[in-house]
């Protein structure tokens, strides 16, 4: 008996009770109770006469291997696979869908190479598009980094290394202008793979009429970090404030990253390498006067020095 049918059963039994408690007894509470059983029996007989959606997981599909002889049975079998127990359909369609929210698979075949298909089957996160478009094969990501000084060497790990500085302070003075010029950072996307600098000095030049350039922009951001720091200093923020959480000092125990932690040497080390790299005074981490003359801010080194 399926489940169903054997519920079904229990509302009806509960229907009964009521129905016989009602005929034949008088005294009121149990009356009362009676009523109540009829009223909750009929209530779960109809909820469990409409379909319910099987929650189950989809059916276990097999084939037999040695009837496979043609491509039209392979088609055959990967349509089924693609609309039971694959679950393709959940995201995919075949053809333009207004509710599909991922690729048309229409004509994939002809259009990416059977490596790429497979990947994309067996480790979907290997390669994801370039602006969400899917259009045509994959290309290689535009080195986006490129256009604020930063190269795409990568680093070896677990080492606070002048790359890994350089890479910081740049892409400060990028965000640092992000902010200036009021775009989102999460619009710009967390890995420049939505916008890089080159589309903001686009934007900016569409908004402005500004003829302004990728350098002039990272210059915008280099100038508001060094009065941010500016102001600090002058508040009696120095060096000694540009620490780490404590956490970071304690060596991570257990897995893969077991023993490793940011000593207070080599945070000292890194910090000042970039204070140089930023042109600001190594021993207090305020920027210097020549820093900001050259970034037209005589003004505040004058209000600094005052
Ligand atoms: C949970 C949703 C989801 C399911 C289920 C799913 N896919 Fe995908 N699939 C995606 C997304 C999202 C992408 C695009 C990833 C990207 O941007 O690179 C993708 C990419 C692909 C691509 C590459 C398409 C292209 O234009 O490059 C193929 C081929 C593919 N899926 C086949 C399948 C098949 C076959 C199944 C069933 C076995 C399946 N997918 C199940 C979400 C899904």
């Amino acid at each position: 008996m399926s489940e169903v049918a054997l519920l079904q059963l229990i509302g009806l039994g509960v229907i009964g009770t009521g129905i016989v408690i009602l005929l034949f007894i008088q005294s009121r509470f149990p009356r009362v109770i009676g009523f109540v059983m009829i009223v909750l029996g009929i209530f779960s007989l109809t909820a469990l006469s409409v379909p319910q959606m099987a929650s189950l997981p989809p059916v276990e599909e097999k084939f037999d291997v040695a009837n496979i002889k043609t491509a039209n049975d392979m088609a055959v079998i990967g349509q089924k696979i693609f609309f039971s127990k694959g679950q393709c359909a959940l995201c995919h369609s075949i053809g333009p869908s207004e509710s599909a929210r991922c690729p048309d698979l229409k004509g994939i075949g002809a259009k990416l190479s059977r490596e790429f298909i497979y990947e994309s089957l067996t480790q979907p996160q290997a390669y994801i598009y370039l602006d969400y478009r899917h259009e045509g094969p994959p290309k290689d990501y535009p080195a986006r980094m490129a256009e604020i000084g930063v190269t795409g060497d990568p680093q070896p790990n677990k080492v606070l290394n002048e790359a890994k500085v350089r890479f910081a302070l740049q892409s400060q003075y990028a965000y640092s202008c992000l902010d200036s010029v009021n775009v989102c950072q999460f619009v710009f996307g967390p890995a420049w793979h939505l916008y890089g600098m080159g589309q903001l000095a686009e934007v900016v030049q569409a908004v402005t009429g500004w003829p302004v350039t990728v350098d002039e922009l990272m210059r915008v951001g280099e100038r508001r970090l060094n009065m941010l720091r500016a102001y600090n200093a002058r508040e009696g923020i120095d060096r000694s404030a540009d620490t780490l959480p404590k956490k970071l000092q304690k060596a991570l125990v257990g897995g893969k990253s077991d023993g490793i932690l940011v000593t207070s040497e080599e945070l000292e080390q890194a910090k000042d390498v970039y204070y140089a790299m930023a042109g600001w005074d190594v021993s207090t981490g305020t920027p210097t006067r020549a820093k900001l003359d050259e970034l037209g801010l005589a003004w505040v080194a004058d209000q600094l020095e005052a």
